[in-house]
């Protein structure tokens, strides 16, 4: 099977390796040789592993047009030009191997139908959860359930920096300061810490799980920017861990509910146990009950693993995936959670009464209210709401924003029931 690398970067150095590491058993596996024939990258002077040598180039139609070459692997990142390649490679007839959430979530369902016109597959295991097995056993092993939630860790970097805050009391940007220093986190850490990552990956599975195509910038997204170490401490406090959940639903009006967002956990969901750059994933199908995916959801021979498993499939995938149709949103202000909120007022008689006010117009019900402390002149306080409406959150939160006697909403976070 001869295969033109598309990306020479951590992921496709891991994948050069892994084919030369495990060549003979994979060998053994697949009754035939994978070689990697010749490899895309872009920077001339950068070092590459000594078994890329006499293989590099420049010019992506050094591959594209090479008719001994029927797989393609596309490890470059990004959604261009990567999209463009990959279209002319199924147009070409040839297999596609991708790790790209990007291209997959804004493009999956027009690449996919490309692929089935040019009767050649495009895979894309290592797009959600590296080296977690997750797409094949939506699309195949789970394959006969009604599946009725999925929630997980999608993020490996967003779940280190909240376990190192966590763990040794330190603030959101003094992590991301040591996970950037260790090459862990990315020079620009805005997808992950946003949540644009999560939700490319939750985008993809939600249209395994629930046959239902949605765009991510369609999913309510809020990061962990804003939690410090106060929230992690009063969390901990209160028997919970902050995580950032990726979550997806169908209700009963087959509308889709799907978010990322920083929740509090119980101590004892499984989510709650899973630290550093793991990730996990819990679906509920309505056969095979709550099933966790566990492992290592980043890094350079993780996401080899699936990768080249993928490379591997591609010769015996048996299972058509058939089109899907476009979800309908249930918009984030009808979803309903408790919250806990966390925010800065001036230590004045009256501003709780005028807050809890606020909260109290809006019909939603105070599980706690907490002073924790005076900051000078200022009250750091903390409130945990009953299951409430989100709209009725947001409205509220806009109106205690404008109290003169608030200073400023610090964290807004889901808190997960009971
Ligand atoms: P990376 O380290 O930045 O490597 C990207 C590679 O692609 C580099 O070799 C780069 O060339 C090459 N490249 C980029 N743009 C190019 C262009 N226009 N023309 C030719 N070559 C180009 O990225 P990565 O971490 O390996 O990630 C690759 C993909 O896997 C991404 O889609 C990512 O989201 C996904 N993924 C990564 C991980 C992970 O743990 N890293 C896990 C799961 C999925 P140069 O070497 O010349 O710069
Ligand atoms: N930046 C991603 C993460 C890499 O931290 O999870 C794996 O997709």
């Amino acid at each position: 099977m001869k295969v033109g690398l598309m990306g020479l970067g951590t992921v496709g150095t891991g994948v050069v390796h892994l084919i030369d590491q495990n060549g003979e058993s994979i060998e053994k596996k697949l009754g035939e040789k994978i070689e990697i024939k010749k490899i895309l990258v872009k920077n001339p002077i950068k070092k590459r592993t000594p078994l890329a040598e006499g293989k590099i180039t420049f010019n992506p139609d050094d591959i594209l047009e090479d008719e001994e070459i029927d797989v393609i692997v596309e490890v470059m990142g990004k959604e261009h030009p990567a999209l463009e390649y990959i279209v002319k490679a199924l147009e070409k007839g040839k297999h596609v191997v991708t790790a790209n959430k990007e291209v997959i979530a804004k493009h999956g369902k027009e690449l996919i139908k490309l692929a089935r016109q040019n009767k050649v597959h495009l895979l894309y295991e290592a797009s959600v959860g590296g080296g977690i097995p997750i797409i094949r056993p939506l699309k195949q092993c789970l394959a006969a359930n009604k599946i009725y939630e999925i929630k997980g860790i999608l993020n490996g970097t967003t779940n280190y920096i909240l376990t190192e805050m966590k763990e040794k009391g330190l603030d959101f940007e003094e992590v991301l300061k040591n996970a950037q220093e260790k090459g862990y986190a990315e020079a620009d850490p805005t997808d992950d810490v946003e949540g644009f990552d999560a939700a490319r990956k939750l985008a993809i599975l939600c249209t395994l799980a629930f046959n239902k195509f949605i765009l991510p910038e369609k999913i309510y997204t809020k990061g962990i920017k804003f939690i410090s170490k106060s929230d992690i401490k009063y969390a901990q406090e209160l028997g919970y861990t902050i995580k950032l959940i990726a979550y997806g639903k169908v209700d009963e009006k087959d509308r889709l509910e799907a978010w990322v967002h920083p929740v509090m956990i119980k101590k004892d969901n499984p989510l709650s146990g899973v630290k550093g750059v793991f990730n996990a994933i819990l679906v509920d199908g309505n056969a095979v009950g709550e099933v966790m995916f566990y492992g290592q959801g980043a890094g350079m021979m993780p996401t080899a693993s699936a990768v080249v498993a993928d490379i591997m499939d591609v010769k015996n995938h048996i299972v058509i995936q058939n089109g899907c149709e476009e979800a309908e949103l249930l918009p984030i202000v009808d979803t309903v959670s408790k919250y806990y909120i966390r925010l800065i007022a001036f230590d004045r008689p009256g501003v709780m009464s005028k807050i809890t006010g606020i909260l109290g117009e809006k019909g939603i019900s105070l599980l706690s209210v907490v002073q924790k402390g005076v900051l000078g002149q200022t009250a750091e306080i903390v409130l945990i709401t009953h299951i409430a409406n989100t709209g009725k959150i947001f409205e509220a939160l806009k109106e205690i924003q404008n109290l003169q006697e608030v200073e400023s909403i610090e964290s807004v976070i889901r808190v997960e029931e009971e």
